[in-house]
């Protein structure tokens, strides 16, 4: 995909509002120019978030993440900075260009919009139903006597499809929809086009990360039939892909830096219910390595809420090990025998539901409990059997100390020998069951460790420059990337010159040119403590005499060094000898000129 010109990069900053951009994940409050709040990206009480709604900039004194809008919607939503320009805007209504002007962008898939319009307006007329109308009341009182309060019905939009069968069809002809389109909407039965697919059940809208309803889950209420019905998958509908209540769930999942995953839709709004907010569900299939793809940029740690069923065991256990691969910790939430989130917060309260996720157990000993009810561990066949179904989980740790407190554990639980187990692990190929495809995942991912950049005399020049970026044009004509001796500060510096060529500076399509890791943060820092808003000119101009000084002085040292090593032989070394003297020469007599200068 080519890139984008900067001159979109530009306007998009421009037109967003930081302010309202960053309101949207925290609240802020007004202090003097600025704007203060409590930082969207770690948990805390008191605002240490700033934001410069002028410069268009944020930081976190608490934990130093700070950028400009881009990086802002960037780190929130964990997308790519092509993707996040593209969302800035399309919501300020912006025309995206790209350089090399004559690509054009990837033509919109038209059909899939429409469908998400239709799910969103379906969704829409099920809570009408459910919250407005006679037909739902049945509804209602049911969710009501679940516990469910009438704030969670807003937020989980949760509706009710009316028993006339042919009603949904009715209503969206009168709405100009045409029958081929309905037809493939997964709204309908397959056989049966004028039936609707979900008749008198309780709905419950399945949206994508973004929040876009694509997909209903509908419990049946009265009658015969299976207790849930699922949407089909469809064009916009990937139950691999999605996780139930995501977008609602997903600040908080940020801000705790976990996740609970549970079997239902009715257990992911019982916890919301009980005010834990970061749960979500699967969508009827077991958690899937997309799933992980969505959730890891988010969180440490999944705690796993799954029914004690046979089922729900499986399901745990396979989930296990594709989190652990993904070097993500894992918890086991457990209930009493048959019951699940919604049974105990209707039956003992919300203290009680918080309890069983606060006493959540590790993976490993949730494990080897598991194991020690499954086999018979008092017979070395118990005990072998035990061991090698252990095994994949051990395979799936990330690092070799955990492999090995792992490997421990089982000794101890079931009184075993180190070293014999830690043959039988190291030759567990020869008798590898078919308990786990073990499969390396090889998109493994090596967090990096975010080294703090040390301010030096360029690089601060460098940033007081972007601070103040009018000055620029004038700066440039003084100064060029040569003068640079840091490496972060040169590629700045050829940024800012770039952007300059194309006519579009602004701090965003400055670093958007900058690949420096944490470069954005360090700026961004910098530049919001105000330390270049007092005396610009006069400052930006001391500076950088001071660099140009600097870098006369180490060319100069240079040729001198170069000077006395050089060894004269042919008449050509003596020509560069005398021309190397009197470029050295001139530099002397540019920095008296420089000190004179400067008194
Ligand atoms: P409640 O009985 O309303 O509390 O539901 P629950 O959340 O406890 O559901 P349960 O544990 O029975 O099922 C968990 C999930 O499995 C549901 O949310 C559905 O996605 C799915 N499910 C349950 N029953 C059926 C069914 O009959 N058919 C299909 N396709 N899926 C089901
Ligand atoms: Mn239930």
């Amino acid at each position: 995909m080519p890139k984008i010109a900067s001159a979109t990069i530009d306007e998009v900053n421009n037109r967003t509002d930081i302010v309202a951009l960053v309101n949207e994940y925290t609240r802020l409050d007004r202090r003097g120019s600025d704007w203060w709040g409590c930082c969207p990206f770690h948990n805390e009480k008191t605002p240490s978030f700033h934001v410069l709604p002028d410069r268009k900039m944020y930081h976190c004194f608490g934990c130093g993440e700070g950028g400009g809008v881009i990086k802002f919607l960037m780190e929130m939503e964990k997308i790519s900075f092509t993707e996040a320009v593209i969302s800035l805007a399309k919501k300020n209504g912006v025309e995206v260009i790209y350089e090399g002007s004559n690509y054009q962008e990837p033509e919109k898939n038209n059909t899939k919009d429409l469908y998400i319009e239709l799910y969103t307006r379906v969704s829409g007329t099920y809570h009408f139903f459910l919250t407005q109308s006679e037909l739902g009341s049945f509804a209602k009182s049911y969710i009501v006597k679940r516990g469910i309060s009438e704030e969670i019905i807003e937020k989980f939009e949760l509706g009710y499809a009316p028993s006339d069968k042919y009603w949904l069809k009715k209503f969206l002809k009168e709405k100009k929809y045409s029958d081929e389109f309905l037809k493939e909407s997964g709204l309908f039965s397959n056989n049966y086009p004028d039936i609707s697919f979900f008749i008198d059940r309780l709905t419950f809208p399945i949206a994508n990360r973004k929040g876009q309803v694509i997909g209903f889950g509908g419990r049946l209420l009265r009658g015969d039939g299976p207790k849930y019905l699922n949407s089909r998958e469809s064009e916009i509908y990937r139950k691999r892909e999605n996780l139930y209540a995501f977008h609602l769930a997903k600040q908080h999942i940020r801000q705790k830096k976990a996740i609970i995953l549970c079997e239902g839709y009715m257990d992911v709004i019982a916890y919301h219910q009980a005010g834990i907010q970061n749960a979500v569900a699967l969508l009827g299939t077991a958690l899937t390595e997309e799933q992980v793809k969505l959730i890891q940029p988010f969180i440490e740690t999944i705690f796993l809420s799954l029914d004690s069923d046979n089922a729900g065991v499986q399901a745990t256990l396979k989930s296990i090990i594709v989190c652990r691969k993904a070097d993500i910790t894992v918890k086991v939430i457990s209930f009493k025998e048959g019951k699940d989130p919604a049974d105990i917060l209707l039956n003992n309260g919300v203290e009680a539901l918080t309890r069983c996720v606060d006493s959540a157990i590790i993976d490993v000993d949730y494990l080897l409990s598991f194991l020690a009810k499954e086999y018979n561990t008092d017979t070395p066949e118990g005990k072998t059997k035990a061991a090698l179904s252990f095994f994949p989980y051990v395979e799936a740790l990330k690092s070799d100390i955990q492999k090995e407190t792992s490997l421990e554990k089982l000794c101890q639980t079931f009184s075993l020998k180190p070293e014999a187990v830690k043959k039988d692990f190291n030759n567990r190929g020869l008798y590898k069951s078919s308990i786990q495809n073990d499969k390396q995942s090889k998109t493994q991912q090596v967090p990096v460790k975010k080294e703090k950049i040390k301010p030096n005399v360029e690089l601060r020049a460098i940033i007081a420059v972007i601070a103040n970026i009018d000055c620029f044009p004038k700066i440039r004509t003084k100064i060029n990337a040569e003068d640079f001796e840091d490496a972060m500060a040169r590629d700045m510096f050829i940024a800012l010159e770039d952007c300059y060529r194309e006519g579009a500076v602004s701090f965003e399509s400055v670093m958007s040119k900058c690949s420096s890791d944490g470069i954005h943060q360090f700026v961004a820092e910098y530049i919001t403590n105000g330390e270049f808003s007092i005396n610009t000119e006069k400052t930006i101009e001391d500076i950088i005499v001071l660099l140009k000084r600097n870098s006369l002085e180490r060319k100069r040292d240079r040729l001198t060094n170069q000077i006395r090593q050089f060894t004269v032989v042919t008449l050509e070394d003596q020509k560069q000898l005398e021309s190397m003297i009197s470029e050295k020469m001139n530099i002397d007599f540019e920095l008296l000129q420089k000190k004179d200068a400067n008194g």
